[in-house]
């Protein structure tokens, strides 16, 4: 649920209109709403509730220094994975152990970095990694606090570019290969042993490959305490997918993959850790676009809009599928036809969707793309030298730009020229 609505026929971000945001702003932007990110974090947490659970929000989903100050505020920790993410979640309030670092690349300056301003835990992707860990946390007189990624082989049977936990996959250590790299981990100086990590993938519609993932985790928990490890947290990553499309798609419900999670590992005595984005952030937020021109091609016609795949990559990338609406919302009985929706980039892969029913549009009417709250903003680039577009926060009667749109100036004085050009 989201509260993105139609209210006297004019789509309303809470209490305010979106024309009114887009006159002020100026089109296109990224719209959030703070009700929203704060239903879906409730709703998460309730899911788990009668566990000893964290919720970690994955902020590569939505970066926002205010969405993080906001998410932080009701508690969550942050999944990071780069020195640049970590930076920012410090920069938004939130404590050194209330953040854990995953990721398959981590440098020695960033493990420096997490070091010196404290970290929960390091997920270690590889022996090569817990290796470097080690001699980076002794250099430093400290000792890093660890979980292992481990690869359970189970198909997430999501888009191939977004599931990690096959074999084929780069994500983790082999389950086959984790006991033994559990034993190398420690007799390591520096290195700490908290856990178990695992992430199988991204935008999960069923609940089966989390029940076999965390079923292995389980049996892998049981088998390393055996071994006499002290297995006293399970990140369970994140995943949960939403529902992109309204019309047709429903896809778990949080209380459901919160029962997959006590029926699985509940009974460990493990502290849980999630690690999600889409699931609190997706649809707490839209894309707000323009119509600069409906075309007439040859069988077909064309909705050229102000958003560009730079602003939006998921359906270039991904052939993820955004329901689009009009602003204005149309009489009831209105007949549709179908349209490509296209941004100006030249490139044919700038196509938001191809033969979408709409009703009428016109040059100058706005659009909205549902669910671009993750992996929208975040992911976009200045491709076409097109300025990255403004992100705008909605809390009930009140809106904020909380990322200004750079002038032509600011993106060309971000490039310099080398000396022996200046003159
Ligand atoms: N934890 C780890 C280790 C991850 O790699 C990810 C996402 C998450 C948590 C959060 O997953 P979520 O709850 O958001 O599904 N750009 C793609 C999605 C990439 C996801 C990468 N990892 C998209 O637009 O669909």
């Amino acid at each position: 649920m989201d509260y993105f609505i139609y209210k006297n026929g004019v789509l309303h971000a809470e209490g305010v209109a979106v024309p009114e945001i887009a006159a002020s702003v100026g089109t296109p932007f990224y719209l959030y709403s703070t009700a929203t990110f704060e239903r879906h974090f409730t709703v998460f947490d309730e899911a788990l509730n009668g566990l000893d659970h964290k919720i970690f929000f994955a902020m590569k989903a939505n970066g926002n220094m205010a969405v993080l100050r906001l998410l932080a505020a009701m508690g969550a920790g942050m999944d990071v994975v780069s020195g640049g993410e970590y930076a920012k979640a410090r920069a938004a309030g939130v404590a050194g152990d209330m953040i854990v670092f995953s990721g398959v690349g981590k440098t020695v300056d960033e493990m420096r970095q997490v070091l010196a301003g404290g970290i929960r835990q390091f997920n270690v992707e590889s022996e090569p990694e817990l290796r470097q860990l080690s001699r980076v946390a002794t250099e430093m007189g400290k000792t890093a606090p660890v979980t292992l990624r481990v690869n359970p082989d189970v198909d997430a049977r999501t888009h191939a570019k977004i599931a990690t936990g096959k074999s084929e996959n780069k994500f983790g250590i082999p389950m086959s290969k984790a006991r033994e790299a559990y034993k190398k981990a420690a007799r390591l100086p520096g290195i700490e042993v908290v856990g178990i990590d695992v992430h199988i993938g991204s935008q999960l519609t069923d609940l089966e490959p989390f029940r076999q993932a965390f079923t292995r985790v389980a049996a892998l928990t049981g088998a390393l305490r055996a071994d006499g490890h002290t297995i006293r947290r399970l990140d369970l990553g994140g995943g949960l997918g939403i529902p992109y499309a309204r019309s047709n798609e429903a896809p778990p419900l949080p209380m459901d993959y919160g029962q997959v999670i006590r029926e699985t590992v509940g009974h460990l005595g493990c502290e849980i850790e999630i690690e999600p984005g889409r699931l609190i952030a997706g649809n707490a937020g839209i894309l707000v676009s323009k119509v600069i021109y409906l075309k007439h091609g040859e069988g077909r016609d064309f909705l050229i809009i102000d958003a560009a795949m730079n602003d939006l990559i998921r359906p270039a990338m991904y052939d993820a599928h955004h329901d689009i609406v009009p602003v204005q919302e149309p009489p009831a009985g209105t007949a549709l036809a179908p349209v490509d929706i296209v941004g100006p980039v030249c490139e044919s892969g700038d196509t938001f969707s191809k033969q979408r029913p709409l009703p009428p549009l016109k040059s100058g009417d706005l659009v909205a793309f549902r669910s671009a709250g993750a992996y929208g903003a975040v992911m976009a680039s200045e491709y076409n030298a097109r300025p990255l577009i403004p992100e705008v926060l909605v809390k009930g009667d009140q809106f904020a730009v909380v990322r200004a749109r750079p002038t032509y100036e600011d993106m060309i004085s971000r490039d310099t020229l080398p000396a022996w050009m200046e003159s």
